[in-house]
């Protein structure tokens, strides 16, 4: 007991050595028996705590040193500028804790020196142990209690810090976005001077433009104004001419009208000269007239188709005939005539000889008759064709003649033209006459048979215009019908022909 009482004092006074380094001590000497027990005790005047306090406090560290510093030198005027107010306060709490325990320490060491004097070491030994204990519990919760405070403020700098560097990350986005923008506006800005630049551009250009389209235009005025003139002008003048043209026509009309009146005076003379003229023609024989042919007869001044007699030349026999004194200026005499199949044409020699059917119709005009009229001086034929469509045609023979009933009338025709057909459709000259009783041709067989009709068969040749008379158009061939090779084919299904002479010098 005595052995750790002496230990416990041993400690407490080297804790109070070290807390009063560089002051005053005060030595307390006990004797106890045969032990004696000093006490270093440090002089409660010229108390310094706060060093004490600071060396013990690791939990500081973290704190300034140079603020570490200026605190242990104990200067509250410098401290107070480096330090927040709450700080100081603390310190100041602190402080007077410290101050406090100096208080209680000095009360304990009066107390102490009063039991060692009454001499109740047990007393004093128990008293001392209890009263270190309480001090050294409390000096552990004023640890404590500084750490906390130490940390709160640790963590409130902390918050500072935290809220300082979001604003300052704030304020950084908010200067780069305002560059951004800055940036944005500028390129705005010169986008805009561009087209304002274009846009004077182009309002010069049409400035230039309105100028230049501007004296076109002028010109162009003048020139339409020229042109109207010159219109009205020409309206002027065209009415002007209408004018005249009335009065022409009026004139004209006038003249047409005189015209009129002179071809009736004609046609009444002519009408009175062709009165005279039948009075000639039905004249008795005791008066004849010698009209060779229906030229002739033309030429005497009669211009009527129609039925004439002539007389052939060195006979006495007079002969009616059908003239066409219309076609091709007229004057024709005409052979052989077909139009409505009313005369059968399939006849033998003797009639074709002597002739058949009336003049005014239907009809041939006789192979002895054509042999005295065309050997009497140069004759051409005119073949004159109408088919059922009512196409014309006609093939033209310079010289045409027959030779007489010796010669079995043999044909002579040169000098074709004509449209109906490029070749001649006529035999070729010398080609004898044939009919169903007398077969002259060049062929075995008998082409007046073969053919029908009378004509001037080789073998048998391109044409037949004696042929019999099919009243209607068939496909069917038929070697016996009106035929005109070259014109139509096999088949010509003619509705008219006509075979008619004209004197050559016509
Ligand atoms: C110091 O002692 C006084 C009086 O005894 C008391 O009022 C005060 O609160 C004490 N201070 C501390 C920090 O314990
Ligand atoms: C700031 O505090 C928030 C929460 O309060 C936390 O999420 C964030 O990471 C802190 N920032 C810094 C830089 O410490
Ligand atoms: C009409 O004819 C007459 C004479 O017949 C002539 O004097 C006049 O100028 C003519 N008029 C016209 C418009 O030709
Ligand atoms: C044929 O024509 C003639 C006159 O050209 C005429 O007299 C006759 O009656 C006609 N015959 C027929 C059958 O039409
Ligand atoms: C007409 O008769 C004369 C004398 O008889 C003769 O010379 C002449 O050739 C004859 N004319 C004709 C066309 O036959
Ligand atoms: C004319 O025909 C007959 C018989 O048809 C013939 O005997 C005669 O010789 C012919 N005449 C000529 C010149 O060929």
């Amino acid at each position: 007991m005595g052995r750790l009482l002496a230990l416990t004092f041993a400690y407490l006074a080297h804790l109070l050595a070290t807390a009063t380094t560089g002051s005053e001590r005060q030595q307390h000497r006990v004797q106890h028996g045969r032990c004696t027990y000093t006490f270093i005790l440090p002089e409660v005047e010229h108390c310094h705590t706060s060093k004490d306090f600071q060396v013990t406090n690791t939990l500081q560290r973290d704190s300034p040193p140079d603020a570490e510093a200026e605190a242990s030198q104990f200067e509250p005027g410098e401290a107070q500028k480096e330090r927040p107010s709450w700080q100081e306060r603390k310190l100041v709490n602190l402080e007077s804790a410290m101050e406090n325990n100096t208080q209680w320490l000095q009360k304990l060491e009066n107390f102490i020196q009063q039991n060692v004097r009454s001499g109740m070491e047990e007393m004093k030994r128990t008293a001392v142990h209890t009263q270190t204990a309480a001090m050294l519990e409390m000096g552990t919760n004023l640890l404590s209690q500084s750490a906390e405070q130490t940390r709160k403020l640790t963590d409130v700098e902390t918050q500072v810090l935290n809220q300082t560097s979001r604003l300052e990350i704030q304020l950084l986005e908010y200067s780069l976005f305002t560059n951004r923008l800055e940036k944005h506006i500028l390129l705005q800005t010169q986008e805009i001077s561009r087209l304002g630049d274009k846009n004077s551009f182009l309002e010069q250009r049409l400035l230039a433009l309105e100028a230049r389209y501007g004296k076109g235009l002028h010109g162009m005025q003048i020139e339409k104004q020229q042109l109207q003139e010159l219109v009205e002008r020409q309206s002027r003048l065209v009415s002007q001419l209408q004018g005249e043209l009335v009065g022409s026509t009026l004139n004209s009309s006038l003249l047409q009208r005189q015209q009129a009146v002179l071809t009736d005076t004609v046609q009444q003379l002519l009408a009175m000269v062709n009165h005279c003229n039948g009075k000639t023609v039905n004249m008795p024989k005791e008066n004849p007239l010698s009209f060779r042919d229906c030229a002739d007869i033309l030429r005497s001044g009669v211009t009527a188709s129609g039925l004439y007699g002539i007389r052939l030349p060195n006979s006495t026999q007079t002969v009616k005939v059908f003239c066409d004194m219309k076609t091709g200026g007229g004057g024709w005499t005409v052979l052989q005539h077909r139009s409505n199949g009313s005369v059968s044409f399939h006849r033998g020699w003797r009639e074709y000889k002597m002739g058949f059917g009336e003049p005014s119709g239907e009809h041939w005009l006789g192979n002895d008759i054509i042999h005295k009229l065309t050997s009497s001086q140069e004759y051409s034929l005119h073949v004159q064709l109408k088919d059922r469509e009512g196409n014309e045609a006609f093939s033209h023979y310079d010289r045409f003649y027959i030779e007489a009933e010796d010669n079995n009338y043999s044909l002579h025709a040169e000098g074709f033209s004509g449209t109906a057909g490029r070749t001649s459709s006529l035999s070729h000259t010398g080609t004898q006459f044939s009919t169903k009783d007398r077969d002259n041709d060049r062929c075995t067989c008998k082409c007046a048979q073969l053919a029908s009709g009378g004509w001037w068969f080789a073998a048998c040749g391109p044409s037949n215009l004696n042929g019999i008379y099919y009243p209607s158009s068939s496909s069917v061939v038929r070697y016996n019908g009106i035929k005109w090779y070259y014109w139509k084919g096999p088949n010509l299904m003619a509705t008219m022909t006509t075979m008619m002479v004209r004197p050559a010098n016509f």
